[in-house]
């Protein structure tokens, strides 16, 4: 009998940012209500899973990546009966839910780390990685995520180790009793409801115990090859899966940096330790200067393929354009002059027919782009406050810095989401915890819902096209071929199973492009970004940013 296809093969998640999402009490702050409160639009869109960043208890230095209670809602997002009735709503309208499950650290404030810190000798002082040196001077020189040593001092002359920022101590996964609590908590969301977990930073939960120093210099962040998908993890994440996740019918998608292609079926595979992992390999166009232009097309064509190629015959990925802690697609691919509708309704094509499950991230959906900052005091991100802090001491000019966070800063995506033209975009009624955009007026939800070419309308379509019966083979089961390849400033692939074919054809250029390929029979428009596809002696003239789906 042929084997059944995995729910999340033909789901479309979108991922909530809660602080920024919906604020329902006027403490400028979204909440769990607001998440429900917003529902209805989320059933219009069309998506099937949302995913909401942390929502624990937390003193919230890293906005919630920080936790201190893994049990209770942090009351700024509401109560667990708010996270029981969100979960009810939202299955009423077909829409299941998952949450962030942050288990390489937790927060300082966390009563293990209060009773490791008072007490050198309690079981939970086994929790976490202390380390005492002869000299009392910092046992290595790897640095962490966020800036700074990777090793904080206690009063007692211990020194923790933390993958991010002081007062994220990482827990330590090779003791068993830890182990076996970290297990007992998701098998207790689970049975609540949710339809699974977004895994933080797990590649991180194995480190390279003797702790020996590393050559570093100075634009390695951390010694990446100690601390990111180090050998032994494996035991781990097998026992992590078998205890927890088997048990149940969920999606599960990790944040796994350092995962090779050697190492990739194992986190991704059919029998992998996830459903899927996120596919990073195209986040960063780090090269500022030619975006817009066939060179950056070329560039990000060329890692959309291999990527594609390999993990579409070794596993499942979970692909998206956004998330919390990327600027704004936009802003990531385009130049100024060539951020609009059109562009961004072919970057949302490019990305949502391939081989993974699509992710949308809040405000994506609407064009949201990055946001103007003044001065690093605008800024919430603990990342870009240490970083900053860390550079000027060094003698870098602040102004240099706060440019480079206003293109790459986490806080680009964290603004709160535009709802209409109403006074702070309608996200909430009192002060807002970080700045709306001044562009509300133009790029909000109710102007979008009012026009029939909107964005949001596009989006409407991607989804319930990505979505359709009649793709839905070839979408969880298909495979992915690159087309005209060497069609330059063009992005094109085919999804073939059996006898079903998707023709997925993007123009990335802001000029017009004419195709060698004659059109033949039997073709079937499913979606196009423009009114109508031109055609000379046969052959689609694409306009500037055209997207078209067959
Ligand atoms: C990755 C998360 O996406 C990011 O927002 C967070 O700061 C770090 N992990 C630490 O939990």
């Amino acid at each position: 009998m042929a084997k059944s296809v995995k729910w999340w093969k033909n789901a479309v998640v979108y991922q909530i940012y809660p602080r920024s999402f919906q604020d329902s009490n006027g403490d400028g702050i979204g909440d769990l209500k607001g998440i429900e409160q917003r529902l209805p639009y989320l059933q219009e869109l069309g998506i099937d899973v949302i995913w909401i960043s942390p929502i624990f208890r937390s003193p919230m230095e890293d906005n919630g990546y920080d936790i201190s209670d893994y049990y209770q809602v942090d009351p700024i997002f509401g109560t667990n009966e708010d996270m029981d009735s969100l979960i009810c709503e939202a299955g009423k309208r077909g829409i299941k839910i998952i949450l962030d499950l942050v288990v390489n650290h937790c927060s300082d404030e966390h009563e293990w780390f209060q009773r490791a810190v008072e007490d050198e000798n309690s079981k939970e002082a086994a929790y976490f990685y202390f380390v005492r040196t002869k000299d009392g001077k910092e046992p290595n020189n790897w640095r962490s995520n966020f800036g700074g040593s990777v090793w904080s001092k206690l009063k007692d002359g211990r020194w923790y180790y933390h993958t991010f920022s002081p007062k994220q101590p990482d827990l330590n996964w090779e003791n068993p009793l830890l182990r076996q609590e970290i297990y007992k908590m998701i098998n207790w969301w689970m049975e609540k409801g949710i339809a699974g977990f977004r895994i933080d930073a797990i590649t991180f939960i194995k480190k390279d115990l003797t702790f020996a120093s590393v050559e570093m210099d100075d634009k390695k962040r951390y010694p990446v090859e100690n601390l990111e998908n180090y050998p032994g993890i494996e035991k781990f994440l097998q026992e992590l899966k078998k205890e927890t996740f088997d048990k149940f019918d969920c999606l599960t998608v990790a944040e796994a940096p350092g995962v090779d292609e050697e190492s990739f079926e194992s986190y991704a595979g059919e029998s992998g330790y996830f459903s899927m992992i996120f596919d990073f390999s195209w986040e960063n166009m780090e090269e500022e200067a030619d975006k817009s232009k066939p060179e950056a097309v070329e560039r990000l064509k060329k890692r959309i393929f291999n990527s594609q190629c390999f993990n579409s015959r070794h596993g499942w990925c979970g692909v998206f354009l956004e998330n919390h802690d990327q600027s704004r697609c936009l802003n990531k691919y385009l130049e100024e002059k060539d951020r609009n509708r059109y562009s961004a309704s072919a970057l949302a094509t490019l990305y949502f027919f391939l081989h993974g499950t699509p992710y949308i991230y809040e405000g994506q959906e609407i064009g949201m782009k990055n946001a103007k900052w003044n001065s690093i005091d605008e800024m919430m991100d603990v990342r870009a406050k240490i970083t900053w802090k860390e550079r000027v001491e060094q003698g870098e000019d602040g102004q240099e810095v706060l440019k480079y966070f206003s293109e790459l800063g986490r806080d680009n995506a964290r603004t709160p989401m535009q709802w209409n033209d109403s006074e702070n975009a309608g996200f909430t009624t009192g002060k807002p915890w970080m700045k709306v955009q001044e562009n509300y007026r133009e790029i909000n939800v109710a102007k979008q819902q009012n026009e029939t070419d909107s964005l949001l309308a596009y989006y409407k379509k991607l989804i319930k096209l990505r979505k359709c019966e009649k793709l839905a083979d070839v979408m969880s089961k298909g495979d992915f071929c690159p087309v005209f390849e060497e069609k330059e400033g063009m992005i094109a692939y085919k999804r073939t199973y059996a006898d079903k074919e998707a023709l997925v054809l993007v123009n990335l250029l802001n000029q017009d492009q004419i195709l060698s390929w004659e059109w033949g029979t039997g073709k079937e428009i499913l979606l196009n970004n423009y009114k109508d596809i031109r055609m000379q002696d046969q052959k689609i003239v694409f306009y500037p940013y055209q997207a078209i789906v067959l």
